[in-house]
């Protein structure tokens, strides 16, 4: 999960890291209001800074200083809105603004290729750092850090010494190379940017812009890490399938698509794709990625189906199951029991090509041939039932 930089102030905050004082606002009013505190603490100016999860975002006109509180309410009627790089701006953060003498760059990273953590560094950090990495990549320094050791006091020399930093800002800068570790440890994260960490004019060290991305996989132990999730973003549908604990992604077609595991769903995403144009002239394609993965039960089949029913841009629904732990028979009778709770629920089915292989299909195929459920067709190849339900699809478009 990406945090946005407001959320990440916060983190580095917590941790000790200095930061300015920053509000969030949906609304030029409530951007003015923040204006009028947070400018006291710098002579009226403030920053509008819009939040959205992409970098670029001053030169793509969405951080703006404002000099005085009215300054600010218009930069945030020109930033709430704007269109960064595909993402649109619903929240600006109302930053104190800071008198820069000098940009540095500094994060840590994940080093894949090298198994193990990597901190990068420059004293020429800023906007166009991205092109420094290409054209001068001698002046990024790069230093690999032990996970088991994390940034102490050596660490810290040693990338300070590599990055070429000014002796006078060795203290401040070793100490915030520090905390950022103690931020990337602490928070499972996968990344910590910090650009531009800025030497003021009166040489204090601050973190004026931040990214940080938290590794999934650490959930369990950050039940506050919840508070981050940004719900707005999400697509209802994708809402509905997190409520009820599907791995789902909305797509823009008009095929529902269900598959156990998430490589056959993906090949299952491109033989539609393909039959789709191949037979339909393009008229058919994926409506969305849904795997309910091994242990496919009836109810987890019925979720499924009901969300990708929920989909009014859906006209038909491809499920194709390759059946290995969870035999086809009982996928089969989960689809009879699926089609039970959805009758349940009031909600008629959308016509439904099934395609069931590997273990037990026989028996399966039997179970679906005997329940006779209504729009249900089966068909036994892969290729085949994905040129039958985008046919489907394509006729009910
Ligand atoms: N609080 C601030 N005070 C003064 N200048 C700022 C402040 N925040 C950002 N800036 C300036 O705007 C530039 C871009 O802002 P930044 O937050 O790094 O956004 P992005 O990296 O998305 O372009 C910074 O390099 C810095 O020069
Ligand atoms: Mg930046």
């Amino acid at each position: 999960m990406d945090l946005f930089e407001y959320q990440a102030r916060d983190v580095f905050e917590k941790h000790g890291v200095p930061v300015l004082a920053g509000a969030v606002a949906t609304t030029p009013a409530d951007a003015r209001a923040a204006a009028e505190q947070i400018g006291q603490k710098s002579g009226g100016v403030t920053v509008v800074k819009a939040q959205v999860k992409t970098g670029g975002r001053g030169k793509a006109g969405g951080v703006k200083v404002a000099k005085t509180a009215d300054e600010a309410e218009q930069y945030a009627e020109q930033i709430l809105g704007m269109d960064i790089k595909g993402h649109t701006v619903k929240t600006v953060m109302i930053a104190q603004g800071a008198r820069i003498a000098e940009e540095y760059y500094f994060s840590i990273l994940l080093d894949r290729a090298n198994r193990t953590y990597l901190a990068m560094c420059s004293k020429e950090g800023g906007m166009d750092i991205e092109q420094l990495a290409v054209e001068r990549p001698e002046a990024l320094a790069r230093i690999a850090v032990d996970p088991n050791v994390g940034i102490d006091d050596a660490k810290a020399d040693e990338i300070f010494d590599a990055a070429g930093f000014p002796d006078a800002d060795r203290a401040a800068l070793t100490d915030v190379m520090k905390k950022l570790w103690v931020v990337y440890r602490d928070e499972d994260a996968t990344l910590v940017e910090v650009n531009p960490l800025v030497k003021t004019e009166d040489g204090a060290i601050v973190a004026l812009d931040g990214k940080v991305s938290i590794d999934g996989n650490s959930e369990f132990r950050h039940p506050e890490h919840e508070a981050f999730v940004d719900h707005s973003k999400t697509d209802p549908l994708e809402v509905l399938a997190i409520e009820k604990g599907l791995n789902y992604v909305k797509l823009d077609g008009n095929v529902g698509i269900i598959g156990n595991g998430a490589g056959l769903v993906m090949s299952t995403l491109d033989v539609v794709a393909y039959a789709g144009e191949e037979f339909t002239g393009g008229a058919a394609k994926p409506a969305n990625f849904l795997d309910i993965g091994g242990g496919a039960n009836a109810e987890v089949m019925a979720n499924g189906l009901d969300v990708i029913f929920e989909d009014a841009q859906v006209k038909a629904v491809f499920v194709n199951v390759f059946g290995g732990i969870t035999a086809c028979d009982a996928v089969a009778n989960g689809i009879v029991q699926a089609y039970e709770i959805l009758k349940g629920h009031g909600k008629d089915p959308k016509p439904l090509v099934v395609r069931l292989d590997g273990n037990n299909a026989e028996l399966g195929r039997q179970i679906l041939d005997e329940a006779g459920l209504p729009k249900l067709e089966r068909v036994d190849t892969m290729d085949g039932a994905a040129r039958r339900v985008a046919e489907l699809a394509a006729a009910a478009s």
